[in-house]
């Protein structure tokens, strides 16, 4: 399925950071028009830099050629206010992991869009009901949650909360297609599929190298050449985001309160350090910047 055979024809990406940017070039190669909307121009110019690197490297390798990547990066606007979403058939919010923050976006979006926009959420966790629920509209609001990178991923996670119609669903899980994904429909419980069956494994890991049971090069190694995983837990970790993880295990202790899903106490010290992973460049690793 493509572009053309979805009714959904323009894209509205909330928050600029590696989710946003990721999903904002995914539905970009599929042909969609996107508007990114970050809170600050300084953010959304970043946006497009990451953007233009992203497509420079892929031109560079021989994945795509500059005309193509030319046609992708006009298909993408990125602006600070929040009504130029108004005209967008579907909006994704792919904004920090804190159900407040996404009720009070889930709040404007409704405002601000046409009543028969699907207004999407990207959380990894979080109830989607409760989003639903905050605005007019909860028939058209689900979870379309995209793995990290988007643009290498193949899965995604469609989300119905309990009021999401059928009709909303269809047309979600078309565009997730036309994006060249494979979608997996899972109940709205936290988790869904992957970070109920990742984070505690994740989470233990963390444990495991406070405990001093093994070093931290040693954990990744085991895991990597034992398991045949691409990456160690303490290296997706920091891929995914430190303060993302620790949300996404609070969340998942807070509906479960199993033991399995309690954030290890190093996770939230490192958080309170600021030290996030990649993207502040430190976190169980070194990254420069
Ligand atoms: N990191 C991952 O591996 C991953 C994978 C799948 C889904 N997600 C989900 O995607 C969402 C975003 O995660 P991310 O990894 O891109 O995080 P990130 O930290 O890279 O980006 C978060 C974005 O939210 C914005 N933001 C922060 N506070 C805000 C506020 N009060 N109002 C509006 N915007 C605000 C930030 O400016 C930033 O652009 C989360 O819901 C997360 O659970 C993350």
């Amino acid at each position: 399925m493509g572009v053309m055979d979805v009714a959904i024809k323009r894209i509205g990406v909330v928050g600029s950071g590696i989710m946003g940017a990721g999903v904002a070039e995914v539905a970009a190669a599929a042909g969609f028009e996107v508007v990114l909307r970050s809170r600050t121009r300084d953010g959304a110019d970043a946006m497009l830099a990451g953007l233009d690197a992203s497509l420079a490297r892929q031109v560079k390798k021989g994945r795509t050629d500059e005309s193509v990547a030319a046609e992708l990066r006009a298909r993408v606007t990125a602006v600070t206010a929040l009504d130029e979403l108004a005209a967008c058939d579907l909006v994704l919010e792919s904004v920090v992991e804190d159900l407040s923050v996404k009720q009070e976006l889930f709040r404007e979006l409704d405002r601000v869009c046409t009543p028969s926009a699907i207004l999407a959420t990207n959380t990894s966790t979080l109830p989607v009901v409760e989003m639903a629920m905050v605005t007019d509209r909860p028939e058209r609001v689900c979870g379309i949650h995209f793995f990290n990178p988007a643009p290498a991923m193949s899965l995604v996670e469609l989300v119905p909360a309990i009021t999401t119609s059928d009709e909303t669903l269809a047309e979600a899980r078309a565009f997730v297609e036309a994006c060249g994904k494979r979608p997996v429909t899972v109940k709205d419980q936290a988790g869904f599929v992957v970070n109920a069956l990742l984070f505690p494994y994740l989470n233990n890991a963390v444990r495991l190298f406070d405990a001093g049971v093994a070093s931290r090069d040693d954990i990744d190694a085991a895991m990597k050449g034992g398991c045949n995983f691409p990456m160690g837990p303490l290296e997706l970790l920091d891929l995914v985001g430190l303060d993302t993880s620790l949300a996404i295990l609070d969340a998942l202790y807070t509906e479960f309160h199993d033991p399995n899903f309690a954030p290890a106490p190093l996770l939230r010290r490192m958080v309170a350090a600021q030290r996030l992973g990649r993207k502040t460049g430190a976190g169980f690793y070194d990254y420069q910047r």
